[in-house]
């Protein structure tokens, strides 16, 4: 196995709080176990055009706490086809690039898999992703700040929901998946979530409204999952139709969701990732996400980590569904 004497680090697809406490661990880590470090600029796209610049220790002081990326992101087009990748692996050899960790989600970490097998690079990812939905990880890098910034709204929304008697849908990112749907509702009290991994709550709607509202509430608050179909937006019309005697409103929270400064666990999981990550390297392993599974930091192989298939635990539907009663 060719020895590694320089990596590169970069960040790609959606921004999500820790990238930078993430920046700053490999970097620091690496430069301890006396590698080189280049950072490449706006994630694929800079290992294509060729936008490195060698990193030191300083490059990442004060930035733990900063939200967003310092090194920019992008979703890279190009780097989907082979001539787009053959460029990336020329610009790598002639930065004496040995080995390549990425910060991102699925298709960031697909990107990388193929690569790796593409140009027998050692590829190394680390699950950066406000969505929560790569296997082999309990919590992925930006899952727990999103999820705080979620309570923080609802917990806004609901004094104009109480005070007005209003339902409110309020609709949350997480691409295909339901954890921030799912776990922003049992945290802010709310009275359903309506995620893609469970259709019963959505056929359910009558149920769920006459619980909270036709019983002693008299608002209620429904976490809905982004979808292109069947967001906030519908189920509201749906309500209004179905229910002309509620005052219903939607909220999208957007991109403020993906914003603002870590979390402590946030910063913590990107760190002991980062550092992780040159382990992993040192040992030899190749081709692996660096997750913590119970407490403990686990390589799984990005083939396994980007199947969508994590599912949102049964028992968190069962204990929304019995605490909104
Ligand atoms: O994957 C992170 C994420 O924030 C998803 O939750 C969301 O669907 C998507 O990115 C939004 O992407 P963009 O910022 O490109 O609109």
């Amino acid at each position: 196995m060719a020895k590694i004497n320089c990596i590169g680090i970069l960040t790609s697809g959606g921004d999500a709080p820790g990238m930078n406490a993430a920046i700053r661990a490999i970097t620091r880590s690496a430069i301890a176990s006396n590698l080189k470090v280049k950072a490449i600029y706006r994630g694929y796209e800079g290992l294509i055009t060729g936008d490195i610049k060698e990193f030191t220790t300083e490059n990442v002081s004060n930035i733990i706490q900063r939200g967003g990326t310092i090194l920019k992101t992008a979703r890279c087009a190009e780097f989907q086809t082979p001539e787009g990748r053959a460029k990336a692996y020329e610009n790598m050899k002639a930065e004496g690039i040995d080995a390549l960790i990425v910060i991102g989600g699925n298709g960031s970490l697909n990107g990388a898999r193929i690569f790796a097998e593409e140009f027998d690079v050692p590829c190394i990812g680390l699950p950066g992703t406000i969505d929560n939905d790569l296997n082999g990880t309990d919590s992925t890098i930006g899952y727990d700040t999103t999820l705080n910034t979620i309570v923080e709204c609802v917990d806004k929304i609901r004094d104009t929901a109480n005070s007005h008697e209003r339902i409110f849908f309020v609709e949350v990112m997480g691409r295909d998946a339901g954890f921030l749907a799912q776990n922003s509702a049992i945290a802010s009290g709310a009275e359903a979530a309506i995620i893609p991994e469970d259709s019963t709550h959505a056929n359910q709607l009558e149920q769920f409204i006459g619980r909270g509202i036709r019983k002693s509430k008299n608002s209620s608050i429904v976490l809905v999952s982004e979808s292109p179909k069947c967001g906030a937006m519908y189920y509201a019309e749906r309500v209004r139709k179905e229910y002309p005697e509620y005052d219903v409103r939607v909220s999208i929270l957007g991109h403020l969701q993906r914003g603002g400064s870590p979390s402590a666990s946030d910063r913590i999981l990107a760190s002991r990732l980062g550092v992780g990550a040159i382990q992993a390297l040192k040992e030899g392993q190749r081709n692996v996400m660096i997750g913590i599974r119970n407490d403990e930091v686990v390589y799984v192989p990005i083939s396994n980590a980007i199947k969508s298939d994590k599912p949102v635990k049964k028992e968190l539907i069962d204990v929304l569904g019995i605490l909104s009663i």
